[in-house]
């Protein structure tokens, strides 16, 4: 590397033999023929990168052919495993241009196209999900963070509670909610019984008949609801909680609705998926990430709430320094809603994933892994050796290998160790989950170079990885 790390004349020439390792890696991974990971212990992977002398001088394209070989390769057709994109490569350009840029997004000044075309990003994610033209969001670094934000605005109806506290609030969703819902909550300081539980049913949805008696309960027990939030999709099965039944359950009872539509508010863009979510446009928030169904690299997640004012009204607090007047009149500074101050230009990604590919080639994409995951339970029902958990609701498909006779833990064990076997061959990605029956295999099928001829080859393997 030339000894001025400014100098543009070295970082074209770097640049031009990254892009040349980068294509070379998204066309080895095309085939399928490669490890989709290697994945020795982790300690030994520890040891075998320095530890940092402080000298430098260590040449760039050598860590960029690491990276490249020693990564989870989201763009093989094999990875089938968590819910993250395999990203279009357009994107990772704009990556490069926001990381050179750096324009954070806590003001205006410090991000002026990126601010506007957030906001462009976030009015296109509240009108694919039916929300009122007068509603706002905010972009997050992820749906974790996301889901905090929205609870923070829930609470927030209740008496400035940002000001004032309020321990003895509870929020209710099922069971199967992500975890990082229940994150919030104690970091809200609810403490233990800040999340309520409601049951799932039979496909993993929650009983919103029992929401009322919950209520109630919760109410016994000297909390205060706040909010009610429904998965869309939860994240083991991939199962949706009936919004609508849920929506006059919080209609009823003066409740926030908020939706964790994390992994499947995409699929509003599709008009034979967007049943699914009847009702999300009678939330009073949701959160959508683009990283998982919209294709764009990590972390791009919209956080919409049905009035503007509520979003305004999340983190009410003096910083004179940033902001000169409140948020509710600047809707270009965006650090008044977001926990984040300096935070990626996160918008740019998904607004140039629409403006460039357009809705109907990210829709067609939704709807092929849905298909996917359909043609995948087919087979799984198909094999007496295999037990599907639950017939998919979208791209989520829970499986297990069942032979005669095994049962109980030590079919847990089985599947477990098939799991084990299969990253220990690198060959296939997909991952694990306990529901109530038991251990099960999990994939979901969101990468575009996904084949059924894949589908085939990963049951194959893991047939032989049982046997
Ligand atoms: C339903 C649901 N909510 C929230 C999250 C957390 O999102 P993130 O990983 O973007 O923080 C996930 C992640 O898988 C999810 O599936």
């Amino acid at each position: 590397m030339a000894t001025d790390p400014f100098d543009p004349a070295a970082f074209r020439a770097l640049g031009h033999q990254i892009i040349d390792l980068l294509t070379d890696h998204l066309a080895a991974t095309a085939t399928g023929l490669g490890k989709v990971l290697d994945l020795p212990p982790p300690d030994q992977r520890l040891a075998s990168v320095a530890e940092l002398d402080g000298r430098g001088g260590n040449d760039p394209v050598h860590w960029v052919k690491r990276l490249l070989a020693e990564s989870n390769h989201l763009h093989d057709p094999r990875y089938m495993g968590h819910q993250v994109s395999a990203p279009l490569p357009m994107l990772a350009l704009f990556e490069a241009v926001g990381a050179l840029l750096n324009n954070g997004m806590a003001v205006y000044e410090m991000g002026p196209v990126q601010t506007a075309m957030e906001l462009r990003a976030l009015q296109w994610m509240a009108r694919v999900l039916g929300m009122p033209a007068a509603s706002d969001g905010v972009m997050t670094s992820g749906g974790s963070l996301g889901n905090l934000t929205a609870l923070l605005a829930a609470r927030q109806r209740h008496g400035d509670a940002w000001q004032k506290g309020g321990h003895d609030f509870c929020v209710l969703a099922s069971e199967q909610a992500h975890y990082c819902v229940d994150r919030a909550c104690r970091i809200l300081g609810l403490s233990d019984q800040g999340l309520v539980t409601i049951p799932v049913d039979a496909q993993f949805r929650m009983r919103h008949e029992l929401l009322p008696a919950a209520i109630e309960q919760a109410r016994r027990n000297g909390r205060t609801p706040i909010a009610v939030v429904a998965s869309a999709c939860s994240t083991a099965t991939g199962s949706f909680d009936p919004i609508n039944a849920i929506a006059d359950v919080c209609q009823q009872h003066d409740l926030w609705l908020h939706v964790d539509g994390a992994h499947g508010a995409a699929y509003a863009l599709s008009p034979s998926l967007r049943p699914l979510l009847a009702g999300i446009e009678r939330a009073d928030s949701v959160v959508f990430d683009a990283h998982k169904m919209l294709q764009t690299p990590a972390l791009v997640t919209g956080v919409l709430f049905r009035s503007a004012a509520s979003c305004a009204a999340v983190f009410t607090q003096q910083a004179s320094y940033l902001f000169a007047k409140k948020a509710e009149v600047e809707w270009w500074n965006r650090g008044h809603r977001t926990i984040e101050c300096t935070k990626r230009a996160m918008g740019v990604l998904l607004y140039v994933a629409v403006a460039v590919l357009g809705e109907d080639r990210l829709r067609q994409d939704l709807e092929r892994g849905v298909a996917l995951a359909r043609a995948l339970a087919a087979r799984v029902r198909g094999d007496a050796a295999f037990e599907l958990a639950v017939e998919p609701q979208c791209n989520i498909v829970c499986f297990r290998h069942r032979p005669r006779d095994i049962a109980g833990s030590a079919l847990d064990a089985h599947n477990a160790s098939i799991r084990v076997r299969l990253l220990a061959e690198g060959t296939f990605y997909i991952v694990q989950t306990t529901l109530p029956q038991g251990v099960f295999l999990r994939t979901t099928l969101m990468n575009p170079r996904t084949t059924e001829a894949d589908l085939d080859a990963m049951l194959a393997a893991v047939r032989s990885a049982a046997s």
